[in-house]
């Protein structure tokens, strides 16, 4: 037995035919022909990722299981070497390998070519293909929540990997402008000749972190990027003054753990709305899990799998 919202149900390896798609989900019975998609990272034992594929097969029917794999340093060639021998669907990738697996694959899309770094994997007739669902990933999550990047003027914390990847987004959505700001003023530069490349308009304006005074008057959506604030260091935001997230009318951290980060409850406190980066996991998965299998998932089941995330989020 399975206790779910409050519920005690039987799980069983067929069907339950019940009225919605939770009520619908199967648990996934190994056999011959099980496919197998699943993680390289290291580390990887946190991951949630699990919990996102393997509750999309068990909700479309899907005879496929999800595993992280750790692949220590040094060895990313020949995990993807293996996988292709395995005959593995696809598989996710995770830090520290989305640059470097870019030199083991057959094929590149053009977008992850662009951002540099591919999270996903999909295999094809020789080797495999990589994506990146991160920046996609991340506006079905601001779609979700209403958020708007059209003709917005934004914020942009950070210039690592993450930080890019939301410049591009943000740039090829129509962002009137993005002031983005580092710690490190030349990555923020590079980024920004990168980015205002590719839109052909000078839309990110690079910034060193302590100028963010000199950003105008205004009320900004504001992304944070940056990898401060993470667990365990709860306490810690890259900018902390007050004055800063009077402008914030809403925060997306790209952080969900912790849940509510330094982050977001400065923008709470200056009145702004505020959004974690769970969400952005989702969807970033559910991309994947679109490419691996060629089916678009309903929004039903992403809420679903949103729902089974949190709570095991919450557990762990
Ligand atoms: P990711 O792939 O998660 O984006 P990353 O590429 O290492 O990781 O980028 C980390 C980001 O957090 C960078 O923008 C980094 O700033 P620098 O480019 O100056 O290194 C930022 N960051 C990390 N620690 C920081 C700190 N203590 N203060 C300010 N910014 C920090």
């Amino acid at each position: 037995m399975i206790f779910r919202n409050g519920r005690k149900r039987r799980w069983s390896y067929c069907q339950i035919e019940h009225e919605s798609s939770a009520e619908m989900e199967k648990m996934v019975e190994i056999n011959g022909k099980t496919r197998v998609c699943g993680l390289i990272g290291y580390p990887v034992e946190h991951t949630l990722s699990p919990v996102i594929h393997n509750t999309l097969a068990g909700l479309l029917g899907h005879d496929l299981v999800y595993v992280p794999f750790p692949v220590e340093p040094g060895r990313v060639e020949d995990a993807v070497n293996g996988a292709d021998a395995l005959q593995l669907l696809g598989l996710n990738v995770t830090v520290p390998y989305k640059s470097e697996v870019l030199d083991f694959l057959s094929e590149i899309d053009t977008l992850a070519r662009n951002i540099g770094a591919v999270n996903t994997l999909v295999r094809v007739k020789t080797g495999y293909k990589g994506y990146n669902t991160d920046m996609e990933g991340l506006y079905r999550a601001m779609v979700s929540e209403r958020i708007q990047i059209e003709k917005e003027r934004i914020i942009l914390l950070g210039a690592g990997g993450a930080a890019r990847a939301v410049a591009h987004l943000c740039a090829l959505k129509g962002a009137d402008t993005i002031y983005m700001l580092n710690r490190t003023y030349d990555k923020a530069e590079r980024v920004a000749e990168e980015v205002n490349g590719v839109a052909g308009r000078q839309v990110v304006v690079p910034m060193l972190l302590e100028e963010y005074t000199r950003i105008p008057e205004g009320r900004y959506l504001a992304v944070q990027g940056t990898s401060v604030g993470l667990a365990p260091h709860n306490d810690r935001a890259v900018i902390s003054d007050p004055a800063f997230y009077e402008k914030v009318h809403t925060g997306f951290d790209l952080i969900y753990n912790p849940w509510e980060t330094r982050f977001m409850q400065l923008v709470k406190a200056g009145g702004g709305r505020a959004c974690n980066g769970l969400k952005m996991l989702l969807y970033q998965g559910i991309i994947a899990y679109e490419l691996w299998n060629d089916v678009h998932v309903k929004e039903r089941d992403a809420q679903i799998v949103y729902e089974r995330l949190e709570e095991q989020f919450r557990k762990s």
